[in-house]
């Protein structure tokens, strides 16, 4: 069974890079001893590594702690955060603090007010004024303390505990409102917590910072989509491209995140018209050929690339073949692995699926033997 692997990772638990490397619930992440092992196979300190979705920045995070600079580009504004967060964190919890005790006072009457049944249930009427507040007031795209404070936010939005900021709530994967009113109703959940938000948040964010922020090399974290951003960026010596992709139909990143994505600005509901779960053959072939055909052009001679994907044809074939044609010389290896996963639950509890992936590699001849080996042992 594949973790996120927060206990293996090569940290002790007493550090910062232990701490700050788990902000974020989100899902079909990296696990960590996956991405530690290609970068130890695969780069040197101060190699450049790439990952043109990086979704909650679990590749470039445990890249830049481990002293190798990092590019990473993820469309999703959740998913940005969450890296930005992480990998540029404000250098001190003071200033978090202040920020946060400056939502307190932002907070207006008519912010505590519930638009709907949904917002009623979700949150107390104390909580709901300060993520109106926090909303309305937080720079989260420019300014590193508000990045930091909404990542935080963010996280505790939707909470599972009982002594959370919200009446419970799966905390990666966000039901509609009226499944989420329903289900609330047959729970017997009918009230909110009454947390006080700033009490709450105060304690997370001094245990984040209780060992410091982390030791991390240079890190550029963009949030848009990847073919304009790789198209846009100035040529990079990339020793590892460390990626997965969406997979083809499987995810709608955007309407699974709609309760976190309402809170960096969009409207509070799920939104067809924004899916993104790439259900369109075409699109997603345009998507990955797109990427890698940007990518192509950052990564070295001597570089390594390397994708987990689904084992579902068209997903893996399409990234085979962008693959294939962007790099025509490269030898590609692959491994087929069953993943247990904890899986979109389809109540509030986590159930767990076994999913089948496909790690692809594609490396210069002169890397073929330690590509051939990387390909022969057990995925992690
Ligand atoms: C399988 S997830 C990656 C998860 C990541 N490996 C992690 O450890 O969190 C795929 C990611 O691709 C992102 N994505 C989809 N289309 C994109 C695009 N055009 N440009 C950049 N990122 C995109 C999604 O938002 C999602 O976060």
């Amino acid at each position: 069974m594949t973790t996120h692997g927060i206990s293996r990772l090569p940290w002790p638990a007493s550090t910062a890079e232990h701490r700050w490397y788990g902000l974020g619930r989100y899902y079909a992440m990296f696990p960590a001893p996956f991405v530690t092992n290609a970068l130890t196979e695969f780069t040197r300190p101060d190699d450049m590594v790439m990952d043109p979705f990086s979704g909650r920045g679990n590749a470039p995070f445990l890249a830049a702690a481990m002293g190798r600079p990092s590019i990473s580009i993820d469309i999703l504004p959740i998913a940005w955060l969450f890296t930005v967060a992480k990998l540029k964190p404000s250098q001190n919890a003071d200033d978090v603090l202040s920020r946060l005790h400056d939502i307190r006072r932002a907070v207006r009457p008519h912010d505590c007010r519930a638009r709907s049944e949904f917002e009623k249930m979700a949150w107390s009427s104390i909580v709901r004024g300060f993520l109106r507040a926090a909303r309305r007031e937080l720079n989260w795209k420019e300014s590193s303390v508000d990045q930091t404070l909404m990542a935080f936010i963010a996280l505790h939005m939707q909470d599972s505990t009982p002594s959370g900021l919200s009446n419970r709530l799966s905390p990666t994967v966000a039901h509609s409102p009226s499944y989420a009113v329903q289900w609330w109703a047959k729970q017997g959940l009918l009230d909110p917590p009454q947390t006080d938000p700033v009490a709450f948040l105060t304690k997370r964010i001094q245990r984040r910072y209780a060992f410091g922020v982390p030791n991390l090399a240079h890190s550029t974290t963009k949030l848009g989509d990847a073919r304009t951003e790789l198209k846009v960026m100035p040529s990079q010596y990339v020793r590892l491209l460390i990626t997965s992709p969406p997979y083809h139909g499987v995810t709608d990143y955007w309407n699974d995140q709609w309760i976190r994505l309402w809170l960096l600005g969009a409207d509070m509901h799920k939104d067809w018209k924004r899916t993104q779960k790439h259900s369109h053959l075409g699109s997603y072939r345009k998507l990955i050929d797109g990427v890698f055909t940007q990518a192509k052009r950052h990564v070295r001679e001597d570089g390594v690339v390397i994708v987990r994907c689904g084992d579902k044809p068209t997903t893996a074939d399409t990234c085979r073949e962008a693959i294939k044609s962007m790099w025509p010389r490269w030898e590609i290896f692959e491994r087929r692995s069953e993943i247990t996963r904890r899986g979109k639950a389809s109540g509030y509890g986590h159930e767990s699926k076994t999913i089948y992936e496909v790690d692809i590699i594609s490396a210069p001849e002169e890397l073929s033997d330690r590509a051939r080996s990387w390909a022969v042992n057990p995925a992690l």
